[in-house]
């Protein structure tokens, strides 16, 4: 949520600063600007995509200087326009500062700074900062750092620069993501690595409110006593070409694409000889025998990933789960037992709502296992144990392997505490890993469908409105195929326990309404079977999604997608493969921006 870049080199900072904000856009993208150093400093800002800041650079002449700062914005506070975008400067021109976060005590803040003099001209919370930081500077802009926190409350991630400190750029970040980019003669801040890549691989992570000094030569990091703090030296490990298309028109098709390997690489490293070895979890048999109850905490897509995490582990382990919407489970005084565990699921790494989730498990004293993509980040720092997906970066808003990813961890994590705690046999365990292991290549298959639903995308690219249903595990996975069409293509969809239909929302059913009906549980097929039935006579269009095999729903339904053989529990490795390609080229067929699609950011950073 925002996108924070700072250049400090012997290059030109402006073009340095425009690709760095290009490969953060993901991360908010309703306006952006820069603040550049030569004999002063030049801020350009407007509202709109990078393009048009581009643009209006080119316009306004040139912006020169080998310091700088910029942001790409998703607006919380004030509308996306030019006045509200970031930088934010102090009334006098002396500051000037990006920031990713809130800052919960803006107002009185503003008030303090308004019966001083200072003018505010736009409406968020930054320009509080801007102004903070020109009140309190008395030359030394670390010590004007620590005052400015010490006053502000909520969560920032900011570069700021000063007038009168042409040769460096002051950071500093608390629960919104920031890291360090260690370069030869220069230097880099950025919200995510994607925007170091072309430059340097090699990279510090923050802790909360870490300050750092950012010059052309030399990175001070300091704490809030003015000790400087030595950090570790992280590299990141793929290269630049995995956070570019590559050819496809939108990165969300490359990570469709891409799924059959994040699951694989997800998978293989810890399937070892036919045995599952969850790596660098310190869970002994005991442990797991001693589970109570697992509490699993996400937000959107990772939400969905729980939950089918719930019927797995209940399947296989006997344990009960709770699924919780992070955002819910902060607030609502959650009752935890001491040998129950927390397992928090976030692509990101940095969702507010989880990290949170997470501190407040911690809080009441119990153990955290976090299942997350991004090496480092927050969630995984603070955590008992992670597992990593291997899902590789992830750009287009709109998660794909992440997700497939985060369930291929559920599975394993189900099977593991299985076995440990006697539910499943050596010899159920050696057929089921192998079915695991045979997930990717299923997908591949599937993949080469891509066009025959193509053109079902077409046909119904019009519809206004949609169900998906399913029951179990199939629930699940509507739950997150009816996100993925609202969210890039526009398209009012629900999903619903195929069941509960009948109890108030099939009166919404009427001729041509689009069913998406998933019939991938054996166990449950006929019962579903039957729903479809209901919803047929009431005039819907039914695509179903059914297993190879499964010929009485073709006499049912409008469409059928086939998915090869696979047993109940891991359907939804393959059920949402058609899920995805279907919204992605509904999306693509009304013209819709499939990777930042309107009011989105892909790292919500504020809760
Ligand atoms: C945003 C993204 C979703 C994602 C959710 C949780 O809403 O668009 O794709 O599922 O955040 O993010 P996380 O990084 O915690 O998985």
């Amino acid at each position: 949520m925002c996108g924070i870049v700072g250049y400090i080199g012997q290059n030109q900072a402006m073009p340095v600063l425009i690709k760095g904000l290009k490969k953060l856009e993901y991360r908010g993208y309703d306006s952006s600007g820069i603040a550049v150093f030569s004999d002063h400093l030049q801020v350009v800002k407007t509202k709109g995509r990078l393009a048009d800041l581009e643009e209006k650079i080119k316009t306004d002449g040139s912006i020169n200087g080998c310091v700088g700062i910029g942001h790409t914005r998703w607006a919380t506070h004030g509308a996306p326009d030019d006045v509200n975008a970031h930088p934010h400067t102090s009334s006098n021109g002396r500051i000037s500062v990006v920031h990713n976060g809130i800052i919960e005590n803006y107002l009185p803040l503003r008030t303090e700074l308004e019966k001083k003099g200072y003018t505010f001209v736009s409406e968020t919370d930054t320009e509080v900062v801007a102004q903070l930081f020109d009140a309190y500077y008395n030359g030394d802009m670390v010590d004007t750092m620590i005052r400015v926190i010490q006053k502000i409350r909520g969560s920032y991630a900011l570069g700021v620069l000063c007038q009168e400190k042409p040769d460096e750029i002051i950071a500093v970040r608390k629960d919104s993501p920031l890291l360090v980019g260690l370069g030869n003669h220069e230097n880099f801040i950025a919200s995510d690595i994607p925007a170091l890549l072309e430059y340097t691989k090699d990279y510090y992570l923050l802790n909360d409110n870490e300050i750092v000094v950012l010059k052309k030569d030399c990175v001070t990091i300091l704490d809030m006593e003015k000790q400087e703090i030595s950090k570790e030296i992280y590299h990141v490990t793929w290269d630049i070409s995995t956070a570019e298309k590559g050819g496809y028109d939108y990165f969300m098709m490359k990570e469709i694409m891409e799924q059959p390997t994040a699951i694989r690489a997800t998978l293989s490293p810890r399937i070892v000889n036919g045995e599952i070895q969850l790596d660098s979890i310190q869970y002994t048999t005991e442990d797991i025998k001693n589970i109570n109850r697992i509490h699993i905490v996400a937000c959107g897509s990772a939400w969905h990933a729980g939950l089918v995490g719930k019927y797995v582990i209940e399947d296989y382990a006997r344990i009960p789960v709770e699924v919780d919407l992070a955002s819910e489970f902060r607030y609502r005084k959650p009752i935890l037992h001491p040998n129950d565990i927390c397992i928090i699921i976030s692509q990101s790494g940095e969702t507010a709502d989880t990290l949170a989730a997470l501190r407040e498990a911690k809080r009441q004293g119990i153990r955290i296992l976090s299942i997350v993509n991004v090496v480092g980040s927050s969630i995984a720092r603070e955590s008992d144990d992670v597992l990593y997906t291997w899902a590789g970066p992830e750009i287009a808003v709109a998660t794909t392997k992440g997700y497939s990813a985060q369930i291929a961890l559920m599975y394993l994590i189900a099977l593991k505490f299985g076995q440990a705690r006697g539910y499943i046999s050596t010899e159920e365990i050696k057929q089921l890993v192998a079915e695991l292991e045979n997930i990717p290549s299923q997908i591949e298959t599937l993949l080469k469908q891509e066009g025959e639903w193509k053109a079902l995308a077409k046909a119904h690219a019009q519809i206004p409105n949609a169900f998906v249903i399913g029951r179990g595990i199939d629930y699940a996975v509507a739950l997150e195929g009816a996100l993925k069409l609202k969210e890039i293509s526009y398209i009012h969809c629900e999903a619903y326990a195929a069941g509960e239909l009948k109890h108030g929302t099939i009166s919404l059913v009427e001729d041509g309404t689009l069913v998406l009906a998933i019939a991938t549980q054996d166990a449950l097929y006929e019962k579903l079977v039957s729903n479809v039935k209901e919803v047929k006579a009431r005039g819907a269009y039914v695509i179903a999604i059914a297993k190879e095999g499964n010929t009485e729903i073709a006499e049912v339904a409008d469409n059928v997608i086939y998915i090869p053989q696979i047993t109940d529990s891991f359907t939804a490795s393959l059920d949402v493969i058609p899920l995805q390609i279907f919204s992605y080229y509904v999306a693509v067929e009304r013209g819709c921006d499939v990777d930042m699609p309107r009011n989105l950011a892909k790292s919500v950073t504020v809760e």
